[in-house]
């Protein structure tokens, strides 16, 4: 949960490691610091807070030299405070070093490091390294990276810069994502590929138990066996305006508005004229009796939609699992089962463990990400990939949509594996999703005004009940989960069958309630759980469509949604204004967006 960048180029180092932590900071952002290395001394700076402190600690006191390391933090070990910054040092400030990740045995190397004369500065895990590469460096930096690696238990992504080894950075990766970025002028190394731009032209993946050298124009890598291996470099897709807001104020504004493009994209590459295209899985879908989604936060609702989609169309039995229950419970490894772990970033430790799980026990896995080039990527059986462009607003808006789009083509694609879609069927099914991009821009566009009177008289309680049924439940955890998590309100989401059974007592006159109720099977349903919230004066937003005359009367204010022709996708709509709701709320809170408070895009930590 945290970045790490590293820089070996003709420009001043620390200028573009500022520019690189930028990009990062969605990964964690309670600190930040910089080392660089010049005429065998290393410089340090690092700050608390935002990267603005530690843009003005440069900015004062200047930089040195063209090689260094960066780190933006998500505090794990110690509070968020500038000793606990990194870059972390031995004691003489002769190694400096940038972790992302956890070392779980971080207590008793730092007792043995303590006896041997160490002096510690933080109440940091990660300042272990730099103490223990300094207990086995004698002038090779490779040799005491590798001495130092296999003390160390837990997860770690890292990069080390030596006093004493001009323009040299060493980097070694286990359990947390690290990729190496070369350009004309550049060697970079970065925990994601924002931070590589726009120097590196290219990116290589460092793979597990890799240590890499790298130097001012090249890179050497080796790995856990010391065999030399050629870095597989291959061209950034990515282009700068993606990792950039453009003309919005927020990447979640500008993530929202590009939801219609989002569908769209993944309809186009999915289905060619007019029919499913193949998937590229390594898996015989035919044989498939029994699905298990595993996933975390938004994408654990996208997985509950997915379940749905395939019971309706594959008629398997779905199973839809949180990843970190999922890894200690002992599972049952039933025959004939497909594990589908679904993931944004294809870094979130517990799904990445859980995956690891399923194939130890044999099952077959395939991952849906949007990080193509990610662990959880390149440790499935297949990837369908999400295509969703860089998604750098920790709140995941389009990713969550284009999840569903995903998840819809793929129970379609498994139902026809399994002989259970007609040709009428599979067409009926397609042309119900083509008008989502549509309807998703159409829908942005007609609840914005309803959505800000709703926030004018709203945005100040500080509780609101999300309520749902069938599909819509996922839509209410998910909106629930968008308002805690960017405007800091105790939202809940509920299947509202359930409200009556407790909940309910919470209902009073300062209480939102939020009811998703658009046109279908539970329609009538959920305007008698609205009554029921009226008749205990809770303030009622009403979802659904604008000619819901019943949904008008009984809400104190509508968002209206568009009518998705197929019922099964209608979630994909009902999101959209409780998005912008959590977004408007957020702002009037003065909450940032796009870094709140103790979060972080990736979750590498469990
Ligand atoms: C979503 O808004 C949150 N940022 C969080 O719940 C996220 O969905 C979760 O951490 C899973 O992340 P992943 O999809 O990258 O695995």
């Amino acid at each position: 949960m945290c970045g790490i960048a590293g820089y070996i180029g003709n420009l001043d180092a620390s200028s573009v490691l500022l520019v690189a932590l930028e990009r990062l900071k969605y990964r964690g952002y309670d600190s930040a610091g910089i080392a660089t290395q010049e005429n065998g001394e290393l410089t340090i700076g690092k700050s608390a807070g935002r990267l603005k402190e530690l843009q003005d600690i440069y900015d004062e006191q200047g930089s040195f030299g063209n090689c260094g390391i960066a780190h933006t933090r998500w505090a794990t070990h110690g509070t968020p405070s500038t000793e606990n910054a990194h870059p972390h040092c031995n004691t003489d400030q002769s190694i400096a070093v940038v972790h992302n990740g956890i070392i779980e045995n971080h207590e008793r190397l730092r007792r043995q490091l303590t006896d041997q004369g160490a002096i510690f500065q933080s109440q940091t895990d990660s300042e272990i390294i730099p103490h223990l590469l300094a207990t086995y460096y004698d002038g090779d930096p490779i040799k005491a990276v590798q001495a130092c690696i296999k003390e160390l238990e837990g997860s770690y992504a890292f990069a080390a810069i030596f006093a004493d080894h001009e323009n040299r950075i060493i980097v070694a990766r286990h359990g947390s994502p690290l990729l190496i970025g070369r350009g004309p002028h550049a060697m970079m190394l970065a925990s994601d590929i924002p931070a590589l731009l726009p120097h590196a032209h290219d990116v290589c993946v460092l793979e597990e138990g890799q240590i890499a050298d790298i130097r001012n124009d090249s890179v050497e890598i080796v790995d856990a066996d010391s065999n030399n291996v050629d870095p597989a470099f291959k061209k950034i897709e990515i282009n700068f305006n993606e990792v950039s807001k453009g003309e919005y104020d927020s990447f979640m504004a500008k993530e929202i508005a590009e939801q219609p493009e989002v569908v769209q994209r993944i309809i186009d590459d999915r289905i060619s004229n007019g029919a499913l295209a193949d998937i590229a899985v390594e898996v015989d879908l035919s044989q498939i009796q029994h699905v298990v989604f595993l996933a975390c936060g938004t994408s654990w609702h996208a997985a509950l939609l997915g379940k749905r989609f395939l019971e309706h169309y594959a008629r398997i039995h779905v199973e839809v699992d949180i990843s970190s229950e999922y890894r200690y419970r002992n599972p049952i490894a039933a025959g004939g089962t497909l594990v589908v772990a679904i993931s944004q970033s294809g870094e979130t430790a517990d799904t990445l463990a859980s995956l690891r799980l399923a194939r130890s026990m044999f099952m077959p896995v395939v991952s849906l990400v949007n990080v193509v080039d990610s662990s959880i990527a390149r440790e499935s059986e297949g990837a369908l990939p999400l295509l969703c462009g860089p998604e750098i607003g920790v709140a995941s808006t389009k990713a969550y949509t284009g999840q569903l789009t995903a998840l819809f083509l793929f129970a379609l694609q498994m139902a026809k594996a399994k002989g259970r879609l007609t040709a009428e069927q599979e067409k009926e099914a397609i042309d119900s999703l083509l008008p989502i991009p549509e309807l998703v821009a159409g829908t942005l566009k007609n609840a914005e005004e309803h959505v800000l009177d709703a926030v004018e008289v709203l945005a100040p309680a500080n509780a609101t009940v999300f309520l749902g049924r069938g599909g819509e439940h996922a839509t209410a955890l998910e909106g629930a989960l968008k308002l805690k998590e960017i405007a800091y309100v105790h939202a809940t989401g509920y299947p509202a069958g359930e409200f009556k059974h407790g909940p309910i007592a919470l209902v009073t006159n300062q209480l939102p309630v939020v009811c998703i109720a658009p046109q279908g099977a539970m329609h009538d349903k959920m305007l008698s759980n609205l009554e029921e919230v009226r008749a205990r004066q809770g303030r009622i937003i009403g979802v659904g469509q604008s000619s819901d005359r019943d949904l008008k009367n009984l809400s104190d204010h509508l968002f209206p949604v568009d009518l998705a022709g197929n019922e099964l996708l209608q979630p994909l709509l009902s999101i959209l204004p409780l998005q912008r709701y959590s977004y408007h709320v957020a702002r009037r809170r003065d909450c940032d967006v796009d870094q709140p408070r103790n979060l972080a895009k990736s979750v590498t930590v469990e």
